[in-house]
């Protein structure tokens, strides 16, 4: 599978969680001068061991290059993947099924068009930021990238090329991905996608915890009007920011300093249920913070709530039906910021306290 290609099955949504402006940077250089001096002993804030003979592993992971984390990412959780006869991911990617089947519930209905759809102003903003996006690409990329052969027309068409037949909510979450900083970190596989292909590579048993439409139609199931509102907000964040009026209120780059703090917890996992998608603002008109809000709600209730309820449910069926293997779940970190309750207990596994160290 190309990379440009390559699918991150859920991109990290725009709703739900609320990252804080301040970056934790200080965090970062705290942490990392602790992790030298502690040797990678005690820095193991995502691995989970389910207690028994042999045990099974919980290991949060992140739709960030690997080479970002890898070194960061303690021995003990390296070994108990290494050791782990059976790896579950959410999707299995490295099936080609699941990348067809991703791809084609991403699209409109047989002849139809995003113009048709889209009211005609949000339709030309659209096309407008898309050929933007286009137009910049090149020089967003790095040198890095150039030197791997990944050029700025191939990686626009894998990500964009087949825009005008995307569902609204597709290409609400395509915009999202199409920022200088998610560009640049293009070409390397993401770490859960990397812990795919060395399982492979390992000759480890794979599979999945869920199917491709259960990640898929929740997503298709918002209705028009919310749709076109998050479409709308979001391509007034990136006209914002086009006109130097916005900051990104988080990035990929603290996403990765928070991660390899291992401070996820802090940041995310601690959001207030009530908070509302990151592009709401104090500006935002009552009604359409409503909607916001509904929005909000619809995505914890499908994407968090159910999924938790799935995801635990197949989770504890594989670990009764084979008690002799051990397992190594990496769930990515992000859908793990939902599934731990505030006390930090692993809700969909009640079973499991905190992390061990
Ligand atoms: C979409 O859903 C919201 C919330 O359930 C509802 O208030 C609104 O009327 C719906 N809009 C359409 C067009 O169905
Ligand atoms: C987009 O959002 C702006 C600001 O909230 C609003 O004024 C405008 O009517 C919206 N456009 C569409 C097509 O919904
Ligand atoms: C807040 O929302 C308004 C209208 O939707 C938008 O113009 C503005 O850029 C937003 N500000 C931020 C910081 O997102
Ligand atoms: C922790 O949270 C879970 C789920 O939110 C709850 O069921 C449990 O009772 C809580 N435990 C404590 C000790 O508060």
């Amino acid at each position: 599978m190309g990379e440009g290609a390559s699918f991150s099955p859920l991109p990290p949504l725009p709703f739900g969680v609320i990252i804080p402006f301040t970056p934790h940077f200080v965090c970062h250089c705290l942490f990392t001068l602790l992790y030298f001096l502690l040797q990678q002993s005690e820095l193991n804030s995502f691995l989970w061991t389910i207690k028994r003979d042999p045990p099974s592993y919980f290991f949060g992971t992140i739709h960030v290059p690997y080479t970002r984390v890898w070194d960061f990412i303690p021995e003990n959780s390296k070994k108990a993947f290494q050791q782990s006869h059976i790896v579950y991911f959410e999707l299995d990617l490295t099936d080609p099924y699941t990348i067809s089947a991703l791809t084609s519930c991403q699209l409109l209905p047989q002849g139809e068009n995003l113009q048709d759809v889209l009211p005609r102003d949000i339709y030309r903003r659209l096309k407008r930021h898309l050929e933007y996006v286009k137009l910049m690409m090149p020089s967003w990329m790095t040198p890095d990238q150039r030197g791997k052969g990944l050029y700025a027309d191939y990686l626009f068409n894998a990500i964009a090329g087949n825009w005008e037949r995307k569902r609204p909510v597709w290409v609400m979450l395509m915009v999202n991905s199409l920022t200088e900083v998610d560009i640049k970190s293009r070409g390397v596989p993401v770490l859960d996608l990397y812990l795919a292909q060395e399982a492979e590579r390992l000759r480890k048993q794979t599979g999945a915890v869920e199917k491709v439409e259960e990640q898929c139609h929740p997503l298709n199931g918002l209705n028009f009007s919310q749709v076109i509102f998050a479409l709308n907000q979001t391509l007034l964040q990136q006209e914002s920011l086009r006109a130097g009026s916005l900051q990104i209120p988080y990035t990929t780059e603290d996403l990765i300093k928070h991660y390899n703090c291992g401070d996820l917890n802090s940041i995310i996992f601690n959001h207030d249920t009530s908070q509302v998608p990151n592009f709401i603002n104090a500006t935002l008109p009552p009604h359409e913070r409503i909607t916001a809000q509904e929005i909000d709600s619809y995505f914890r209730q499908e994407l968090i709530y159910k999924r938790n309820e799935r995801m635990g449910k197949r989770v504890k069926d594989l670990l009764e039906e084979y008690p002799e293997k051990s397992f190594f779940f990496p769930p990515a970190a992000a859908s793990q910021t939902y599934t731990r309750g505030h006390n930090g207990t692993i809700r969909f596994l009640p079973f499991l306290p905190a992390p061990n160290s």
